[in-house]
């Protein structure tokens, strides 16, 4: 079984999908987390970003490694457990332009699809419903106020320690977004069967509790 949840940046997917994932005792699979562990290798290796070429190049040296340890996913790369390097802002806006490169994609394709061969899963990103795993029997599609959005970003930032102003996040994020949906390779759009969710005014139980009513009907 798979649920997929697609949805830009602070709408709260992450929540959500850990949540969701819990009630149903399904893995939670954060596909975010391989596109950033890509941007942090190509930031650690000093790779420039806008050179496709030299990043496909980098993929084939690199071991990219998903854990499920309890409640907790630790994601390495070549062997190093990079998991609380991923949040950076830094690390965010590399990430949204690695993501656009076809190479890279055609290449965390496969390691998607190998996570979902290991038994339920709730998997989150951009293209989950529409491109990883098109034939999903639930997918939800979640949107929020673009304000909001940049809220909810900004207070997990700086509880995260990275000081900054809501305009700086609020200004990054559009241009993520703009990134996200406007590229040639999947790029973010709802999947036709996708069930809509606005979750500007819900906190993350409620919109679980929506998930779940859904969820339960189609079983
Ligand atoms: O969900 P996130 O913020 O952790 O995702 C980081 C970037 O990775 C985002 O800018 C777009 C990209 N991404 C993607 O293109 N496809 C996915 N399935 C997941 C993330």
């Amino acid at each position: 079984m798979i649920v997929a949840i697609d949805g830009p940046a602070g709408v709260g997917k992450s929540t959500v999908a850990r949540l969701l994932a819990g009630r149903l005792k399904y893995l939670y699979l954060d596909t975010g987390a391989l596109y950033r562990a890509v941007a942090w290798t190509v930031l650690q290796r000093g790779v420039d970003m806008a050179d496709q070429k030299a990043v496909a190049a980098l993929l084939p040296l690199t071991s990219l490694k998903m854990e499920f340890e309890n409640e907790t996913v630790v994601v390495r790369v070549n062997d190093k457990d990079v998991t609380g390097e991923l949040r950076s802002p830094a690390v965010s806006a590399s990430a949204s332009v690695v993501s656009a490169i076809p190479a890279v994609r055609a290449w965390l394709l496969p390691v998607q699809r190998s996570i979902g061969e290991r038994g339920s899963v709730v998997a989150e990103g951009r293209d989950i419903g529409t491109k990883v795993f098109p034939s999903a029997p639930v997918k939800f599609f979640l949107e929020a106020d673009p304000t909001v959005r940049a809220e909810r970003r900004h207070r997990e930032l700086v509880a995260a320690g990275h000081a900054r102003e809501i305009e700086q996040t609020s200004t990054e994020m559009a241009g993520r977004d703009s990134r996200d949906r406007s590229r040639a390779v999947a790029p973010l759009v709802p999947a036709e069967d996708a069930h809509h969710i606005d979750t500007s005014r819900l906190s993350a139980a409620e919109v679980v509790d929506l998930m779940m009513g859904i969820i339960a009907a189609k079983l």
